[in-house]
């Protein structure tokens, strides 16, 4: 038996499975892994593997929340765990889900300008991969760095799993371009073509703030996020109570890729191809109709949230 002292010191400096402080809930191709990548900069957080959907997916919430404290990192006291599964913000029952666990959690909900976000969707929705991957959601620029940007603990993300709906989605995507898909043989724009569907924020909007206070959720702008992520991720670290531990040495801008990369004391890193991708070119025409048909829908979005985002009309 070791001498108590020395078990309390193990005590103090052990690391334990925490549940997340802070969830990332959307919305999907709006930049989620780019924004817990970066965060995961911070000292002071730590991020889950992968996405857990645990409170979106009926079998895994039934496991229970000590299934989901499993799923998370090794933490120190102190830090913040995020995880990120974006599909919570459109499923109903996520809100009430999250608030039965910890109804004072702080929420990160990023969005992008929405006829972007669908374009990216329908690009995602076309492209990618059937099978389920573990391939790493960071590439790095050598394989030493890669080991020494794996923070202990924490863990590289993952893949996530492929979604049913996404699956029937794709075959209806894959050989269909994304204006005959958005617009009906009328001219009338398709709503219920999913990507335009998710695009609508303020139909899932009110029921988040039906549960949680206004100063529960950070709005991020991941259009901004994309175009300088500083500003975007100061606002973060005093949204968590984080000291302000991200800075400009943690970014630079990778012109091949289009995209700001992260680096750290030790490596740089870009997020994998699937961030990123190149959109197909869409007719100025449609996408003009769309930005219409978006704006009465913004603005619902934005009297909501109490802020406007500067959409184009
Ligand atoms: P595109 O691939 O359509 O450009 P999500 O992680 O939620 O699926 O979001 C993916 C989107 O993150 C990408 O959509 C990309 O625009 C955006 N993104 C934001 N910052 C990025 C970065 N630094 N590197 C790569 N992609 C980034």
């Amino acid at each position: 038996v070791p001498p108590p002292s020395l078990v309390s010191k193990a005590h103090f400096s052990r690391t334990n499975r925490h549940l997340p402080q802070a969830i990332i809930v959307g919305v999907r191709k709006c930049g989620t892994r780019a924004l817990l990548e970066m965060l995961f900069l911070h000292p002071q957080i730590q991020k889950a593997a992968g996405e857990v959907h645990f409170f979106d997916r009926d079998d895994n919430y039934e496991k229970g929340l000590e299934w989901y404290r499993k799923k998370m990192p090794y933490s120190l006291k102190g830090q913040i765990t995020i995880e990120k599964s974006p599909s919570y913000f459109v499923t109903p029952e996520v809100p009430e889900r999250i608030r039965a666990m910890n109804a004072s959690i702080k929420l990160l909900l990023i969005v992008r300008e929405p006829v972007t976000r669908a374009i990216s969707d329908y690009t995602q929705l076309r492209t990618r991969v059937s099978t389920t991957s573990t391939s790493s959601a960071v590439t790095t620029s050598s394989t030493s760095s890669l080991s020494s940007l794996a923070r202990p603990p924490g863990g590289g993300g993952i893949l996530t799993p492929t979604f049913a709906e996404e699956e029937s989605q794709r075959g209806a995507a894959s050989s269909r371009t994304f204006e005959e898909l958005v617009l009906r043989p009328d001219g009338s724009i398709n709503e219920s073509y999913r990507p335009i569907t998710i695009s609508l924020y303020h139909n899932y909007m009110h029921r988040w703030l039906e549960v949680f206070s206004r100063e529960q959720i950070l709005v991020v702008n991941g259009d901004q996020l994309i175009e300088d992520p500083l500003p975007q991720l100061k606002r973060i670290e005093m949204f968590l109570g984080l000291e302000p531990r991200i800075g400009r040495h943690n970014f630079y801008f990778n012109h091949t890729k289009g995209f700001y990369c992260l680096r750290n004391d030790t490596a740089d890193k870009c997020l994998r191809e699937s961030k990123g991708r190149k959109h197909p070119r869409v007719n100025p025409l449609v996408v003009s109709k769309l930005r219409r048909f978006f704006n009465e829908h913004n603005q619902r979005f934005y009297e909501l949230v109490g802020e406007d985002l500067g959409w184009p009309e």
